[in-house]
């Protein structure tokens, strides 16, 4: 169903256009990139199992009631994806204060955060991602009123789900970064959800089973990307020699 036209290529995932209207073909890259491009790296295998933690967690979402992009699995590192409209936004859940939020104001690393946190971020590279409010995406019109108020209890809803269940492998989900898109109106999850984007600690160890290990050299990433999908997953992936 691969038609070769590139759509659209990220710093992880390359977009591809498919014969089925209203599809497109979502690839995992190998590809690794920290601090907006600053530090970048391939890891053989990373696009396959950020690719099996994401379907796994779309099924997930689905089977509550959570629409998402997903339609299904093409290969072991490929999705056929329905098309969305983006929205520029990335929305963060955060339950632990960590990162950007420990640097840029006074949290301290670990504190709890009850009820979670949600930070949204222009998805702007050339601006670096700047932290938005309800105002500032209400007078850019990037969304409505209402459509901001689905997107924060979906986010809401989704970091249940996914807490309760990391919670039961004994993993801590700390934080995670959502984008929605729009399909005729109705808002549903797009890109991935993946050790890429969450910011997962070992609830007994506090280590850090995500792209942290990359970003500040605290291990074997693909070690780490490999024990932690094979465990949300229950051993679904596929192993990459
Ligand atoms: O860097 P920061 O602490 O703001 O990141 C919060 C969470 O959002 C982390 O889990 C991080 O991996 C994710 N994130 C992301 N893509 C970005 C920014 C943050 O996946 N562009």
């Amino acid at each position: 169903m691969r038609d070769a036209t590139l759509l659209y290529s990220g710093k992880a995932k390359t977009i591809y256009r498919s014969e089925e209207p209203g599809l497109l073909i979502m690839e995992f890259r190998d590809d690794i990139t920290a601090f907006d491009g600053g530090k970048k790296g391939t890891m053989k295998g990373k696009g396959t199992y950020n690719c099996c933690v994401s379907t796994y967690f779309f099924r997930m979402l689905e089977s509550q009631g959570i629409p998402t992009h997903f339609m299904r699995v093409l290969d072991d590192h490929t999705l056929a994806v329905r098309a969305l409209s983006m929205i520029p936004l990335e929305i963060i859940v955060r339950n632990i204060a960590a990162g950007s939020l420990v640097r840029n104001l006074p949290f301290r690393e670990g504190q709890v955060l009850n009820p979670p946190v949600i930070v949204i971020d222009l998805k702007d590279d050339s601006r670096h991602d700047p932290m938005l409010n309800d105002d500032l995406i209400l007078a850019l019109d990037i969304v409505s009123a209402a459509e901001l108020q689905t997107i924060k209890q979906t986010a809401l809803r989704i970091n249940e789900v996914l807490k309760k269940f990391l919670s039961q492998k004994g993993i801590t989900l700390v934080d995670f970064k959502l984008e929605f898109g729009k399909s005729d109106e109705q808002i549903m999850v797009g890109d991935e959800i993946s050790m890429d984007s969450m910011r997962l600690w070992d609830t007994h160890t506090g280590t850090s089973l995500d792209k942290d290990v990359y970003r500040f050299d605290k291990g074997d990433v693909m070690i780490t990307y490999r024990t932690v999908a094979m465990q949300i997953t229950g051993g679904e992936c596929e192993e990459v020699k």
